[in-house]
């Protein structure tokens, strides 16, 4: 081999070295720590996983500050970081709860995980609590109960101190929390409870009574609506429940439409129980006006209630600017279009600082 061809190789071989080193040096997560409600008490894993030349050290922060191994902490081997007791509020006033990023590092460089929330579980108390009704036999009972809590509570029923028989078609629970039993009779009667539960525990309401009295009467009673919707401001993809609850002499008929005439669809609708209106996966174009009609059986004798639907969008890019090479005395367009409702805010920035529209240069709104 001449000396020009041992030069050729020695190059080809460093940028092999050169690649494999590269390639290794790109540590890289497998896994990342993702967020957590956590139950007071109780173990907590956050998981974290790289790839990359050993030896790799794993380090976790909270809230910014490395944290220390104690005899409530560890680290695996495998990265996973242990809290053996969970505490939202610790002896020395400090807390487990918190922003949590994992740190790995190897001799080529340092890589750095999402931060992952952890909260502890919760349950406030009952900030809307049953009251005690009284309805007439064929009538309506409706019970309402409201608690805050991390995760979203899960409200049930108990009537004398049993679940309620949800079997029982009468009996509609609505996922916001309230009871409605229709056409009730003297057997309806007695003491209801609502029941809510998540991981931080079970929480039990005050008592509600309700007495069914008097007689079944065949008087001819005006529809009337107990209960229509409440105007509701939700994001997309949430479910909206709609409310309508009617009595009358005969039991008036309960229908549903827009306000803008618009048809409410089909898609994701879904009437729960004698009237109530729920739409799963809420989109933009579900906000409107929703008007509830009870119409007297066979004629147009009806009352109506209505409440106004809200759906917003969270901002979200749908063109990104681009990178572009222009000759000098050119112009240079960079296109950036959002979406999102209410409609977002644009922002230019230039190196970071705010580009303000003036002299050459020019802001010109085409999302609209
Ligand atoms: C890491 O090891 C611990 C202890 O053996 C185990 O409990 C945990 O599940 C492991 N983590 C992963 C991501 O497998
Ligand atoms: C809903 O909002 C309208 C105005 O947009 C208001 O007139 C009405 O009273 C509200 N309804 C309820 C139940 O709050």
């Amino acid at each position: 081999v001449g000396n020009g061809g041992r030069q050729l190789w020695l190059c080809a071989l460093s940028v092999l070295i050169w690649v494999y080193i590269s390639a290794g040096a790109e540590l890289s997560f497998t896994l990342e720590p993702s967020d957590i409600i956590a139950v007071q008490e109780q173990p907590l894993m956050l998981h974290c996983q790289v790839e990359g030349i050993p030896p790799i050290t794993t380090q976790w922060w909270r809230n910014g500050t490395p944290l220390a191994q104690n005899q409530n902490s560890a680290i695996f081997l495998n990265g996973t970081l242990l809290i053996s007791r969970f505490q939202k509020t610790k002896a020395d006033g400090s807390s487990d709860e918190g922003d949590y990023e994992c740190m790995a590092q190897n001799s080529f460089g340092m890589v750095v995980s999402r931060k992952a929330r952890v909260q502890a579980a919760t349950m406030a108390d009952f900030h809307v609590q049953p009251r005690s009704v009284w309805a007439e036999p064929a009538g309506v009972g409706r019970f309402q109960c409201q608690i805050h809590g991390l995760p979203e509570p899960v409200i049930s029923w108990e009537k004398d101190g049993q679940p309620v028989d949800t079997t029982d078609e009468r009996y509609t629970l609505l996922p916001t929390g309230v009871l409605q039993i229709t056409e009730v009779c003297e057997e309806d009667s007695g003491v209801f409870c609502c029941v809510a539960h998540n991981s931080a525990g079970v929480r039990h309401s005050n008592e509600a009574r309700l007495t069914v009295t008097g007689s079944q009467s065949s008087v001819y009673k005006e529809p009337t609506i107990l209960v229509g919707p409440e105007n509701l401001t939700l994001t997309v993809h949430q479910t909206a429940i709609l409310e309508c609850v009617a009595t009358g002499h005969p039991r008036p008929i309960v229908s549903w439409s827009r306000l803008d005439g618009r048809p409410i669809g089909v898609e994701g609708i879904q009437v729960l129980g004698t009237g109530n209106l729920m739409i799963s996966d809420v989109r933009v174009q579900h906000s409107g006006i929703y008007v509830c009609a009870a119409n007297k059986p066979g004629t147009r004798v009806r009352r109506t209630a209505q409440g106004r639907l809200v759906v917003q969008a969270p901002a979200e890019f749908v063109q990104l600017p681009q990178s572009i090479a222009r000759p000098v005395g050119t112009s240079a367009i960079f296109t950036c279009l959002v979406q999102g409702e209410p409609e977002p805010q644009l922002t230019w920035l230039k190196n970071g600082e705010i580009l303000m529209p003036g002299g050459h240069v020019k802001l010109r709104n085409n999302n609209r």
